[in-house]
């Protein structure tokens, strides 16, 4: 059940008062803004106010009345009914160990659950033939309680391999561990998975190497070839689990961007080429707020992505305001601005068929162990702040979801 959000806030137990919770990535400044924001809320559920906190709610809504009136609106999720456009976020720790409060406003704004590591190859057979779904059955579980669904994330990648994996040393070896890997994970969660992430960043034009490839452990061993078999692997172990290819940095009108969209869009039409059963490219959306999008060479390169009969799914969207200068609100509005912008040129191409944000809330983020603001505050990259309350990026998704 989604509780009100006024009643969330009022509540003395609630998990955000009941921890004291000022921790180090709160500024001041927004800790003040979620006592007057308390108090605003107390006013709309009517309760006896007292001069300071009316005095509280006069300044919230002349500071900060948009961001106010976002906790009023209806959930991602309940915009998501009308347009059949799924939202989607990660979440890292094993739901058991999982702050309750994520969970609670995951269920409440999402339909669909990423597990940031859990499905990861490291996870789930740490040692060969050894398998472990305890993390990855919890997160399908709790998916199926909150009538969610999971998104498989990821079968190949060249990372968070155990080290047995990156030691393989033959390609038949190689290729006896994709088939048992990718034949036990598909199975094991047909039903329960939404897409799959079948390879994960195949293309880094930096190394140098045929076509972009990146320089995998898989491509070490099995060349180019190594996407193809594991997604014939993957459409063997299920038929109809929608198949993809997952990548980043696409978006810009730099360089890199403009070779990755090359050879990223060469990789798909070989693969369309050979009849590979691919059926989306997973548009990662890692987002740098301070770069410029390429808005016509995007659009250009999500058409003929389309063309080739590709669906779209946005997978891993967040925006990372390192170099943003100004407060939070001006930071708030410059992400909510690309988010906007962004996600307005993949719908003039296509609707996406979901959309995923690489976590909910800026309280927990990946970004924050690899990018630090010159000014030492936290990134803002997510939909909700460290309070767990809407910011504008919620707004700009808001109006996509319901598109
Ligand atoms: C990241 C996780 O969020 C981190 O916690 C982990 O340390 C490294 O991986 N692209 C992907 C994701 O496809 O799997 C990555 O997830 C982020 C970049």
């Amino acid at each position: 059940m989604v509780r009100t959000l006024a009643a969330e806030h009022l509540n003395s137990d609630h998990p955000i008062a009941g921890r004291g919770a000022m921790t180090d990535a709160m500024s001041d400044a927004s800790a003040k803004k979620s006592v007057t924001r308390r108090a605003a809320l107390a006013g709309l559920a009517g309760a006896a106010l007292t001069a300071p906190q009316l005095g509280a709610i006069q300044s919230a809504a002349a500071q900060s009345r948009s961001d106010f009136e976002l906790e009023l609106l209806p959930s991602l999720r309940s915009r998501t009914q009308a347009s059949g456009i799924r939202y989607g976020c990660a979440g890292g720790p094993p739901i058991g160990d999982y702050d309750p409060i994520v969970l609670e406003k995951l269920s409440a704004e999402a339909n669909l659950f990423v597990p940031e590591a859990h499905l990861k190859w490291f996870t789930t057979e740490p040692r060969p033939g050894e398998f472990d779904f305890a993390a990855a059955d919890s997160i399908a579980d709790y998916a199926a309680r909150h009538d969610m669904i999971m998104h498989g994330h990821t079968l190949v990648w060249y990372a968070a391999n155990p080290d047995w994996v990156m030691h393989l040393d033959s390609a038949k070896d190689a290729r006896a561990a994709l088939e048992r890997h990718i034949g036990t994970l598909v199975s094991r969660y047909r039903g329960k998975i939404w897409a799959w992430d079948v390879v994960n960043e195949a293309i880094e034009p930096k190394e140098g190497l045929e076509n972009g490839y990146r320089g995998s452990v898989w491509y070490r061993l099995l060349g180019g070839e190594h996407i193809e078999l594991a997604c014939k692997l993957a459409r063997a172990a299920d038929p109809k689990v929608p198949l993809g290819i997952n990548d980043f940095g696409i978006e810009y009108t730099a360089a890199d961007s403009r070779r990755r969209r090359q050879d990223l869009l060469a990789l798909l039409r070989r693969l369309r080429d050979r009849n590979v059963p691919v059926d989306y490219l997973g548009l990662q959306s890692h987002l740098e707020c301070h770069k410029t999008l390429d808005r016509k060479e995007l659009t250009e390169f999500l058409r003929s992505v389309t063309d080739l009969g590709y669906k779209l799914l946005v997978t891993e969207l967040d925006v990372n305001d390192v170099q943003i200068r100004g407060d939070d609100a001006a930071r708030d509005a410059a992400v909510e601005r690309h988010t906007g912008d962004y996600l307005d040129i993949v719908f003039s191409v296509a609707r996406p068929l979901s959309i995923s944000t690489w976590g909910l809330t800026d309280r927990y983020t990946w970004m924050r162990q690899y990018f630090k603001r010159a000014d030492g505050t936290a990134l803002r990259p997510l939909p909700l702040d460290v309070n767990f309350n809407r910011k504008r990026m919620w707004a700009a998704l808001a109006r996509h979801l319901s598109a």
